[in-house]
């Protein structure tokens, strides 16, 4: 059988402490710390506890040439062998468990960057819920917060004497003050509001829509949006999430940023879309109620067409997915709604909903927008 290892691959130490009872009877240090490898890949969707027979095998393998596998079995062990094709880091030309040659093609296809294609595959979750978050969850306000850690670095920052500062006019009034002073982030959705047909249109078509096609290579269009984007790639897809927008069905649609259409991908009973709106949130209900909610889905291969394997692209899809927000944001002001964003995102589950493969088609964060319930039960400043 021949095997190489899989493209992008990790080891991290951990080191994990434990408070050793014996050995604080005994006199000693009472707490035991014991270092473990485990080993993180792009194309898995959970990390890999390594014995130190695996990591000595996958440190002799490598990622390009198939190899035999017999003198590994000599070497390392037909377990090891074994245990690290069916976790999927070591793969089989042929006949090897599960799909994993198949996943990590994708990924080289793909033509990450390794560092970042690990940032994003491990921060992704699954069925979490922020509200049981007991990092978060054993703080009742920021002010509890300020009393358990002191207060966070301060809100400004001087950089040399007041004295010497060289002050400037005062900003004149212009067109986008309405949205830009309009603009909060909304908490507090009405259960019953809609969004208008002719709102939700403009409010896609002004984000995330094409203002232009043009042709720049032989095959090759660029496309031009009201926000900014890394290599002109545009490489974020939206997909919607509708609860109740005037004219359209609850489900899960596409959009299409030329045809400036909804695709319908699945269509939702409005309690569905609701547990799917609070699910994608992960669990925030303050946003679960929106009538409207994007998905914002980048389409990594997009990018990285030209950025391949560059320091700097991920990071331009994160900004783009930034740009596209506030675009969204000052839109939902201009018509009188509040809206919100959020990277605190169950991707795998948004994923999995919108039948969306992640290796190729990520997911970043969800805004949405809608009328005001009135009522402040969470926060908003605005
Ligand atoms: C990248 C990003 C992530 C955010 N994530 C959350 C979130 O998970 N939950 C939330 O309630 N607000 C979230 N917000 C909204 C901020 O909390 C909000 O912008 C901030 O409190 C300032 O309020 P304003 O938008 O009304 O000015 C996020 C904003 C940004 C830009």
């Amino acid at each position: 059988m021949l095997i190489r290892r899989c493209a992008i691959l990790v080891f991290e130490a951990r080191e994990h402490l434990e408070f050793d009872l014996a050995t604080l009877f005994a006199g000693d240090q009472a707490l035991a710390a014991a270092c473990r490898w485990v080993a993180l890949a792009a194309h898995l969707d959970a990390e890999v506890e390594l014995s130190d027979a695996e990591l000595a095998l996958l440190r002799s393998v490598g990622e390009s040439l198939w190899v035999e596998r017999a003198p590994l079995d000599q070497a390392y062990g037909a377990e090891a062998v074994d245990a690290m094709l069916r976790a999927g880091l070591l793969l089989a030309f042929e006949g090897g468990p599960g799909d994993w040659r198949a996943r990590d093609e994708a990924v080289r296809e793909s033509h990450w960057r390794p560092l970042p294609a690990l940032a994003h595959a491990f921060s992704r979750w699954s069925g979490q819920d922020v509200a049981s978050d007991p990092r978060l969850s054993r703080f009742k306000t920021i002010r509890d917060m300020v009393q358990a850690f002191g207060p966070p670095p301060p809100e400004t920052v001087a950089r040399g004497p007041a004295a010497a500062r060289v002050a400037l006019p005062a900003p004149a009034a212009g067109p986008l003050d309405g949205p830009l002073f309009g603009r909060y982030t909304g908490r507090n959705y009405d259960p019953a509001g809609a969004v208008p047909l002719a709102t939700a249109s403009r409010l896609l078509q002004r984000t995330f829509g094409a203002q232009q096609v043009r042709e720049i290579a032989e095959g090759t269009a660029a496309l031009k949006k009201t926000s900014p984007s890394g290599g002109s790639l545009h490489p974020i897809e939206a997909y919607v999430l509708a609860q109740r927008v005037e004219g359209v069905a609850p489900g899960f649609y596409h959009y299409h940023p030329v045809a400036h259409a909804l695709e319908p991908l699945q269509a939702l009973e409005p309690a569905a879309a609701r547990a799917h709106a609070l699910a994608f949130v992960a669990g925030q209900e303050w946003f679960a109620d929106a009538p409207l909610l994007v998905v914002m889905a980048p389409r990594w291969r997009r990018n990285f067409w030209k950025y391949r394997n560059h320091a700097k692209a991920h990071r331009a899809i994160l900004m783009d997915a930034g740009h596209l927000s506030q675009t969204f944001y000052l839109l939902a002001a201009e018509a009188g709604l509040p809206a919100f964003v959020t990277a605190a995102v169950n991707e795998i589950d948004i994923s999995a909903a919108l039948g969306l493969d992640p290796v190729r088609d990520g997911v970043i964060a969800v805004c949405g927008c809608g009328p005001d319930s009135g009522e402040q039960v969470t926060v908003e400043y605005r």
